[in-house]
């Protein structure tokens, strides 16, 4: 074992140093400690949380811990569970919306999660694109345009975009459900923690306050919440929604008479280990504002404050807007939208060659106004350099990481 140990140590050096302040790039954070060692601890029993006969106390864990997040958004009660990703968790929010509105569009905006329409196809449930503005937000009145045509049954509204942490305009979004009655699904898997945040800009905080209204909700606490990948979650607002996972197992359920997770989730065998170390993380950080686990969300957004306001003080960048979150996207000015795309990818690969690993967006070239102006150009969209800050670390470094970008720039 020892041997094979050493193997497979070496082999995990051919990775980027993710936990590290200069990994800048995509979505991706180092599980807290205590999640590590509680899903460690757990795996020498294995327990499954498909059924009380397979994990009775990590069931019970779990069913806390997800209280617990269904609480931060106001609810007292609910129905929901863990899932393997935010992608199963959102399928599952999906499946649920399609048996209530049968044959109806799924509505996502054009900066939703990309897998949004491939869900929809899985289900084979119509899609619709709703436009976004110019700050990647969907567009609440080209929605309510599509809405009048009568075709649509869900709404996906994305509280903090992959590309760029922008948040739907959910108290617009909730006023239309009124006049046209759809159902309201909250991708929250990256940005659903940060209602727990005491920075964010009053129509950010508009739009979290109203979170607690949707239908339904997914976060994702192998994102912000500190766990090891393979947990999502998804929640809903009425535990009634439990009748359609109704499903009739002749060989799994024997042991209690209690409700067993694989009851009211799509998947079957999940990791118990998962819910132990997001019970554990919980308890050694609870879910509350002021505390210390919604501080270092609050730092993350400093953090990424800090950088887009150095960058929009240096003529050298174009900031399209301020970050909503802790995501911050940018491009080299430059002549045209072509010219900034490739100086952006240049930029990426010296600033990678000196140890500082950003990620790449291709955004809407409207977001970029100066960019646009060249109609000879004929670029719909720009590849601009694209941070996501989310360790807390970040905002003890945005000089350092700016000095490397500043060498990666004069390098291009
Ligand atoms: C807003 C949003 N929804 C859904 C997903 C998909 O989540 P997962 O990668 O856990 O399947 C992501 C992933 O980045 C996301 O940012």
């Amino acid at each position: 074992m020892a041997e094979v140990m050493q193997q497979v140590a070496v082999r995990l050096r051919d990775n980027y140093p993710y936990f590290h302040p200069f990994y800048a790039g995509q979505m991706l954070k180092p599980p807290h400690p205590i999640a590590r060692a509680a899903y460690a601890l757990a795996t020498w029993i294995n327990p499954n949380n498909h059924a009380l006969d397979g994990g009775r106390a990590s069931s019970a864990m779990e069913k806390e811990a997800v209280a617990e997040i269904a609480r931060m958004f106001g609810w007292q009660t609910h129905l929901g569970h863990l899932a393997s990703s935010g992608t199963m968790a959102n399928l599952e929010a999906l499946w649920v919306a399609g048996k209530l509105h049968p044959g109806k569009k799924i509505a996502a905006s054009a900066q939703a999660h990309y897998t949004h329409h491939r869900i929809s196809n899985v289900l084979r449930l119509p899609f619709a694109e709703v436009p976004c503005d110019a700050r990647g937000r969907m567009d609440a009145q080209a929605l309510a345009q599509m809405l009048a045509r009568g075709d649509i049954g869900c709404v996906v509204a994305t509280i903090g975009t992959t590309a760029t942490g922008s948040v739907d305009p959910l108290p617009e979004i909730l006023r239309l459900r009124a006049q046209h009655g759809f159902r309201l699904h909250a991708d929250a898997a990256y940005g659903g923690y940060f209602t727990l945040a005491g920075n964010l800009t009053e129509e950010t905080r508009a739009a979290y306050d109203s979170i607690g209204q949707a239908d339904s909700i997914v976060v994702d606490p192998h994102k912000h919440g500190l766990q090891p990948y393979g947990c999502g979650c998804v929640l809903f607002r009425d535990p009634s929604v439990g009748a359609l996972y109704k499903h009739d197992s002749p060989y799994t359920y024997f042991t209690s008479s209690e409700l067993h997770l694989g009851e009211i989730s799509l998947e079957c065998s999940r990791p118990g280990a998962s819910a132990v170390a997001l019970w554990a993380t919980q308890k050694l950080l609870p879910l509350e504002r002021g505390g210390e686990f919604a501080k270092g969300l609050e730092a993350c957004r400093e953090a990424a404050l800090r950088l887009a306001e150095r960058l929009a003080a240096d003529s050298r960048w174009l900031v399209p807007f301020p970050p909503e979150l802790d995501i911050v996207v940018w491009a080299p000015r430059a002549e045209s939208a072509r010219l900034a795309s490739e100086r952006s990818q240049r930029i990426f690969t010296a600033a990678a060659s000196r140890g500082l690993h950003l990620a790449l967006a291709r955004l809407p070239v409207e977001y970029f106004p100066s960019l646009a102006s060249d109609s000879s150009d004929q670029q719909e969209t720009v590849l601009c350099l694209r941070s996501v800050l989310m360790k807390p670390e970040h905002r003890e470094w945005v000089d350092q990481i700016l000095s490397l970008l500043d060498a990666a720039y004069s390098a291009c």
